[in-house]
């Protein structure tokens, strides 16, 4: 034999030796394993829970000099963009798996993106093969038709990220129509100018179009409202999530001291009371009369109405194919193409997780540069309510049902028009410039995100 045919043979050889190996240590999970199971170990296989939690085990090289900077700075990157902690557990539980958690892991699984290359490459054993992704994305999809169950979607939109809007919420209609007279009563604040709809007009896409509201006396607030339209579907309300359900929420305005400056519930009660027709009708269905539980019980019962079914997306989601344009279809595919789908997920596309506002790029810096606006408190997001250095600059992801009606944009209102909105999330939290066509086509998605309040096209007076 030749000495070149020798290297040649020695060569394939390895290269044989080399994908048997990479095959016998790139095993799929064992197919009898429980689903939950086989998940569990492609998730630790791949490395992800080493650089997605906050205490990871790591390996004994990380104390190496070069290795340990650069483990540090993919573990602490990783774990800013992703805690898979709550997967892990849920998983391990058969408990229920966060929607956004499911569409970010589906969108990387998809994409190939992780581990990082510089991960696999030094663990053999935790490249995402075509078996692995199989199981992971089937896995995905069993996990969303048994725990978020899609029955108004067709066949073939039942995986989607997003979900269409119910028709209607089961209510007790009786205490939505009294909820619906204090949400619009002005008695809830002090002086008597203010109620829950000077900010959140149902005229107005549920906000009020202005980067702070005025509260009472003329007072500006700190952040922007965000809508009451759909907000029984955010997992916790405002930009912080300082409130656990709807009721909870109500409580807050009307003794807020720029918002409504009510001293107590007990002297919002006795207004109320004072008012025999309505005193009547309420203790009908409250008999314990007016207090904070009653009333704010009420208003968020009247929330659950506040519903916008039917957009042009939610129609095509239903089968209907034609309900949006092709430019509109192309938007779509962009929103998940650029990862939009991962955080503005589920029926209310966002209010289902808390997200780092500029997670690719300093957000806050840049506006500080740019529009001249210094760091404020309510900019710290979570973080006032939890106090952990890793919540700072973390909101809960707003909704984007009507966003075309909701202007000005972002927590702090600083964005006036959707399409710049657009362009900054690329940039902030995705990581990419995004061209002026694309701009357009995720524009014409959102525009369809416009549904229907009361069978009408929901509307803004204030859109010209
Ligand atoms: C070596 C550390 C490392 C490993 C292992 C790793 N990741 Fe990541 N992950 C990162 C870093 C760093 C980022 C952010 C930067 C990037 O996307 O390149 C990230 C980003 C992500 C994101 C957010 C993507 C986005 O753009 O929003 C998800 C989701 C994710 N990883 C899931 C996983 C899963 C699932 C696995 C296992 C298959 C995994 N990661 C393995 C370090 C890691
Ligand atoms: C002065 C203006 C103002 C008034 C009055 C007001 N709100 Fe708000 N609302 C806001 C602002 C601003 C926020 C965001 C505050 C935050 O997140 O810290 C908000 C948040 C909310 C949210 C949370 C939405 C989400 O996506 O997190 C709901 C629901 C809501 N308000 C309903 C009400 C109800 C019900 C009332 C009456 C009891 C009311 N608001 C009165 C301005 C107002
Ligand atoms: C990592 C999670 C994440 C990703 C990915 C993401 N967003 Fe967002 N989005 C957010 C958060 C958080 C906010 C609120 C930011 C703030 O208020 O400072 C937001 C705000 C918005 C808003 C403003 C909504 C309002 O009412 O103020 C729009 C519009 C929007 N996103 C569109 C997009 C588009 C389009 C993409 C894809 C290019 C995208 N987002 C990707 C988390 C995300």
């Amino acid at each position: 034999m030749k000495n070149s045919s020798k290297i040649i043979l020695a060569g394939a050889v390895v290269v044989v030796g080399l994908a048997i190996t990479y095959r016998a240590v790139n095993k799929a999970p064992d197919p009898s394993l429980p689903a939950n199971e086989q998940m569990a170990q492609i998730l630790n296989d791949g490395g992800c829970v080493y650089c997605h939690t906050v205490n990871p085990d790591l390996p004994f090289y990380a104390s190496w000099p070069v290795a340990s900077s650069m483990i540090k700075a993919h573990v602490e990157k990783g774990y800013q963009m992703f805690d898979i902690a709550p997967m892990m557990a849920a998983l391990s539980h058969g408990e229920t798996v966060n929607e956004v958690d499911l569409a970010k892991v589906e969108r990387c699984v998809m994409e190939g993106s992780m581990p990082l290359a510089s991960y696999y490459l030094a663990h053999w054993g935790s490249s995402m093969t075509d078996a692995k992704n199989g199981i992971a994305l089937s896995w995905v999809e069993q996990h969303r038709s048994a725990f978020y169950p899609n029955p108004l979607a067709a066949e073939a939109f039942r995986n989607e990220p997003i979900r269409p809007i119910p028709d209607a919420l089961d209510v007790n209609m009786e205490k939505v129509l009294l909820g619906k007279e204090l949400y619009h009563d002005t008695r809830l604040s002090g002086d008597g100018t203010v109620s829950c709809a000077s900010c959140h007009d149902t005229r107005m896409a549920g906000v009020d179009n202005h980067q702070y509201s005025d509260g009472i006396g003329g007072q500006l607030g700190g952040i922007n409202a965000p809508t009451s339209f759909n907000a029984v579907f955010n997992f916790v309300q405002f930009w912080d999530g300082r409130a656990a359900t709807l009721a909870d929420q109500a409580a807050g305005p009307p003794l807020n001291p720029v918002e409504m400056g009510s001293s107590s519930f007990e002297e919002i009660a006795g207004k109320l009371a004072a008012d025999a027709d309505f005193s009547k009708r309420f203790l009908a269905v409250y008999p314990e009369g007016f207090n904070q539980q009653s009333i704010t019980d009420a208003i968020a019962e009247y929330e659950k109405t506040l519903l916008t079914p039917n957009s042009a997306f939610d129609r095509y989601l239903k089968g209907d194919l034609q309900a949006m344009s092709e430019e509109q279809i192309a938007g779509y595919a962009l929103f998940k193409e650029y990862k939009c789908a991962t955080c503005h997920a589920g029926v209310n596309m966002g209010g289902l997780s808390y997200e780092l506002m500029g997670q690719r790029s300093n957000y806050f810096q840049d506006r500080e540069m740019n529009v001249k606006s210094g760091l404020s408190d309510a900019d710290n997001g979570r973080w006032a309510q939890t106090q952990v250095e890793r919540d700072r600059y973390r909101f809960k992801t707003p909704t984007l049902r009507n966003v075309a009606l909701t202007w000005p944009y972002y927590h702090d209102g600083s964005v006036a028009t959707l399409e710049k909105a657009i362009e900054m999330m690329a940039t902030y939290q995705v990581g990419r410039k995004m061209s002026e066509g694309d701009i357009a086509k995720v524009k014409a998605f959102l525009d369809a995100q416009t549904g229907e309040y009361e069978g009408q096209l929901l509307t803004n007076i204030n859109q010209q």
